[in-house]
Formats: structure tokens, sequence, C-alpha cells
């Protein structure tokens, strides 16, 4: 990967902000709005592609548009048609080319699996629900070749701070750029990411329920859920 033409890059950048693909509903039905991550985030991304780069993604969005605009060989996974309409439309309207742009409409724990890659980037922004994000990166994150990244949106929720509390204590994933929302990560391992327990002594203190959290669940498992909605936690 080489980083694009800067002054370019920026210019493509500010276009798209200020006319992204509206590609989200709202409550109301109307697709008026597009779910998105910082500017810095697509920045990163843009900035280490180029041309012809093999790129992969969960959802659909501004990064969606962003790399068609880029001209990545690019993958996006989401199981809307609205969604995919969408951008298309958009994609239409602004004139940028289709032609590297595939796209899987289905739920990425389905359709990952199936792909054969390699990527050199790989956005998990897709479903943010448990186990969701880690899905997504055992699947796809296998196909990033060595030195390829690993960029995840929205690591204030709970499903993707696991997974990141995880890449964080991981040697093999090289924290690049990030903050509270979103982080990247180079692969320095390659192939498969199935492994035994005993490979991952690096993960010795993944967090511990709190003491209220084990008690609980204790209680939850002794007189089910519902009994007991109005225990409360103290806080930790
Ligand atoms: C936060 S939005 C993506 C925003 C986009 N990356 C951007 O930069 O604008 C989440 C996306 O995940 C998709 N999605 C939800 N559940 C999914 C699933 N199980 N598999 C794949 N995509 C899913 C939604 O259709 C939606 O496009």
């Amino acid at each position: 990967m080489t980083a694009a033409d800067a002054p370019d890059l920026e210019h493509f950048l500010a276009d798209l902000f200020a006319d992204p693909p509206l590609v989200h509903d709202r409550p109301d039905g109307s697709r008026t709005h597009v779910w998105h991550t910082e500017p810095a985030c697509y920045r990163l991304m843009a900035g280490l592609v180029s041309r012809g780069a093999r790129t992969l993604e969960t959802g659909c969005g501004v990064s969606t548009a962003m790399f068609a605009g880029l001209g990545t060989e690019h993958t996006a996974v989401f199981a809307s048609q609205e969604e995919a309409d969408a951008l298309l439309s958009w994609c239409a309207r602004r004139g940028v080319s289709t032609d590297r742009l595939t796209l899987r409409l289905q739920f990425s724990s389905v359709a990952l699996p199936t792909l054969t890659g390699p990527f050199d980037l790989f956005f998990i922004d897709g479903a943010h629900s448990f186990p969701a994000p880690i899905l997504d990166w055992f699947y796809g994150g296998q196909l990033l070749v060595k030195g390829g990244v690993l960029v995840v949106d929205d690591a204030q929720l709970p499903a993707v701070a696991l997974l990141l509390e995880f890449l964080d204590a991981d040697p093999r994933w090289e924290p690049v750029a990030g903050d509270d929302k979103w982080r990247a990560y180079r692969r320095l391992s390659e192939g498969s990411l199935v492994e035994e327990w005993v490979r991952q002594s690096f993960w010795r203190s993944p967090r511990r329920p709190s003491l209220g959290e084990r008690a609980l669940g204790r209680a939850r498992r002794t007189f089910g859920r519902r009994s007991l909605p109005e225990i409360q936690l103290p806080s930790p």
C-alpha cells in the first residue's frame, strides 16, 4: 500500500463529507441519514490505500463511497438492498465508478467465512451487538495480509470494547492510530486466526466481572432473570 496524493486526498474527502451518501434510514423510514465515524478515521484509511488496493468492510456508508471513489478493489458486506440502492444512486449522481466495488448483501457472519481475500485493509463497522465484531475480526481478519491494517469503529460499545481489549494485548496487532471512537492496528502475523488458548498467554488479565456482577449472574442462574428485576448492581 502507498499513501495517496495528499492535496487531492483532502479535496476528495472534503467533497465526500460535504455530500455523503445518505444510505441509512430514520425512524420514519426516510433514507436521509448516514451513520459515520470521525473524519480522522476516514483520513487514515484513505491515506493508507491507493487505487487497486484490496479493501474489505462490514457495513455500508461514507466508508463504502470513499473506497469506491479511491478506486480500491473493495468488498462491502451488509444485508440491506435499500442501502445498496441508495449507495449506487449516490455513486451514479457523483460519477463515482463502481467497477471495482463488490456489494455482498448478506449478514457478515454468513458472508465473511466464504470470502477468500487477501485484503490490505479491513474496516469493521457492521453489526455492533455481541459477538458480531468479534466474528467479523475472526473471519475477516484472517484474510488480512501481513502488514495489512484492521480498523474498528465504535470502541465505546461493549462488544467492540471486548475485541479491542484482546487486540490491545496481542503483540501481533500493532496499534497504529485511533481514539475513544475508533482504532487501527497493523497485522504482524498472517493466515488463520484459529489457535488454542495456550498461544494467548499475553492475555492474562481480561476484565473480571465485579463481585456484584458475579453475584447477579449466580442469582440469575438460580432463580431466573425475570424474578430479579429490582436488583441494582453496586457501583464498581
Ligand atoms: C454504522 S453503519 C456503517 C457506517 C459506515 N461504515 C460509514 O462509514 O458511514 C452500520 C452498518 O452495518 C450494517 N449491518 C448491520 N448488521 C449487519 C450484519 N449483521 N452484517 C453486516 N452488516 C451489518 C448496516 O446495514 C449498516 O450499513
